[in-house]
């Protein structure tokens, strides 16, 4: 058989449906969904190493219960970077391959530059860096003033090499900067694509598996918001943590959107300084604007993520259109300020179709709970009326379809937060209502959507 364009020893196959053809395609001969063939390696990993695998899986490598299989907590290698261990779930583990993606820019580099240096004092690590020459990593090693006595480096984009090297040096940790820069010899395509991506993770992976290094890849992601070879990478790692927050500000959220070892959502967070990234400790107030006055359009959240409440302004413009009403957000979900002021119209009476209206979180930070709705409501109400909402007010709550308040999880926590914080009244979902009147806050709680508007009138 003979394929052209295309090294002997590679098919196409699909990253939807896993079929595969010859020659490349636009369109999967399975599934029949466009732009999914993929180039990668034909033949299956080398025997000897799918029997080292399999040893290690679990003895036999054949069928068990459950019960006869020992279920033992993962030991956890902390970083020293309280932070970062959090958002972590505790920790690295031993072959446990953790993929950090992000823009470009925004602090990965750094941070696991400062997490190795860390650990290097008492375990074997190797940094392996694709992207930049050694002596740039030391410069910006001695600008941290980082100890790196002992802190080894790789400056190598050849996959089978890095393989090699991991393998005669066996670090405990070793980063790989980034994945996108790495190319298999294996494979045709260029580095960067998603076949090289893949195979160069996939690869990855296997040997952390084997040798029990915990293996950390840095990801960039692309203008659209996705690690470029996409899903393919976050289905091969074990935990993937995103990188967000505006590279203007100085804040950096590190999150878990995936994680086989600990919970998702917990978040860790810093703030970039002249010195590398330091930890934020206490970090609720920090997505608050710093404006003195109150003014329209401006709604303070608390939101919860993973085991911590933060609170984060909502800002909202609305302004007359001139033709098509445009409908814009940062950091929250469009299609969900399109439902909510569909909302707000039906239930509230309150109109925006002739109106622009942007959204805004504040800090470049992402919001997806649908805790936000109430704010976000209250903050058009408000820039659409042009009047500023009460002070020191914080707001939670779901607006469903009907009109109606839903609950927020942790809504105790979240008015302790608040109140923590200085705030003093909060306007909560009914369900949410504390069955002890708390001393520091005022709670307003509110049924339906109609009702929160009204309240908001009557607090002025
Ligand atoms: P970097 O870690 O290289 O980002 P990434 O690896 O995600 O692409 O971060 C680079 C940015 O961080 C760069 O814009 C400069 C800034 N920075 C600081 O502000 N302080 C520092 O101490 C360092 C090392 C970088
Ligand atoms: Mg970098």
């Amino acid at each position: 058989m003979t394929r052209s364009g295309s090294s002997p020893k590679t098919v196409f196959s699909c990253t939807e449906c896993g079929a595969s053809a010859a020659k490349w395609q636009g369109q999967c001969p399975g599934c029949g969904v466009w732009n999914t063939l993929v180039e990668t390696i034909a033949e299956a990993p080398p025997a000897a190493g799918a029997r080292r695998f399999v040893a290690l899986g679990g003895g036999s490598g054949g069928v068990q219960t459950l019960s006869e299989i020992e279920a033992r907590e993962e030991d956890r290698l902390p970083t020293g970077i309280g932070e970062f261990d959090r958002a972590l779930g505790g920790g690295l583990v031993a072959g446990g391959v953790v993929l950090i993606g992000g823009d470009p820019g925004i602090g990965k580099s750094t941070l696991l530059l400062q997490a190795l240096a860390g650990l290097a004092t008492n375990h074997p690590v190797l940094y392996v860096s694709g992207e930049e020459s050694g002596q740039q990593i030391a410069l910006r090693a001695r600008r941290l003033s980082l100890v790196t006595g002992r802190l080894r480096l790789l400056a190598e984009i050849n996959l089978e090499r890095i393989l090699a090297t991991l393998q005669a040096v066996l670090p405990r940790v070793a980063v790989i900067d980034s994945i996108q820069t790495l190319w298999s010899e294996q494979l045709a395509s260029a580095p960067g694509s998603v076949a090289q991506v893949r195979e160069c993770a996939a690869q990855l992976t296997r040997l952390a598996k084997r040798a029990g290094i915990t293996v950390i890849l840095v990801g960039h992601v692309t203008k659209e918001g996705a690690l470029a070879g996409p899903r393919v990478l976050e289905h091969i790692v074990d935990t993937v943590l995103y990188f967000e927050g505006d590279t203007h500000s100085s804040f950096r959220l590190i999150r878990a959107v995936k994680n086989r070892y600990g919970a998702v959502n917990e978040i860790g967070v810093f703030a970039m300084t002249d010195r590398g990234l330091k930890m934020v400790s206490n970090p609720s107030a920090i997505f608050l604007s710093q404006h003195g006055v109150d003014v329209p359009g401006s709604c303070v959240l608390v939101t919860q993520e993973g085991t911590r409440p933060l609170l984060v302004e909502v800002q909202a413009l609305v302004d007359q259109a001139h033709g098509n009403p445009r409908r814009l957000t940062v950091g929250l979900d469009a299609q969900r300020l399109a439902m909510l002021l569909a909302v707000l119209h039906r239930h509230a009476g309150i109109a925006c179709f002739d109106q622009d209206v942007f959204v805004n979180a504040v800090g470049g930070v992402k919001i997806s709970e649908p805790a936000a709705d109430l704010a976000v409501v209250l903050a058009i109400v408000s820039s659409l009326k042009n009047k500023s909402l009460p002070e020191k007010l914080v707001v939670f709550g779901e607006v469903g379809l009907a009109g109606e308040i839903r609950p927020a999880p942790r809504g105790q926590e979240r008015l302790r937060e608040a109140a923590k914080l200085g705030f003093t009244r909060a306007l909560v979902p009914e369900a949410n209502r504390p069955r002890r009147a708390a001393a520091d806050i005022e709670v307003i709680p509110v049924r339906r959507v109609e009702e929160a508007v009204g309240r908001l009138r009557e607090l002025e």
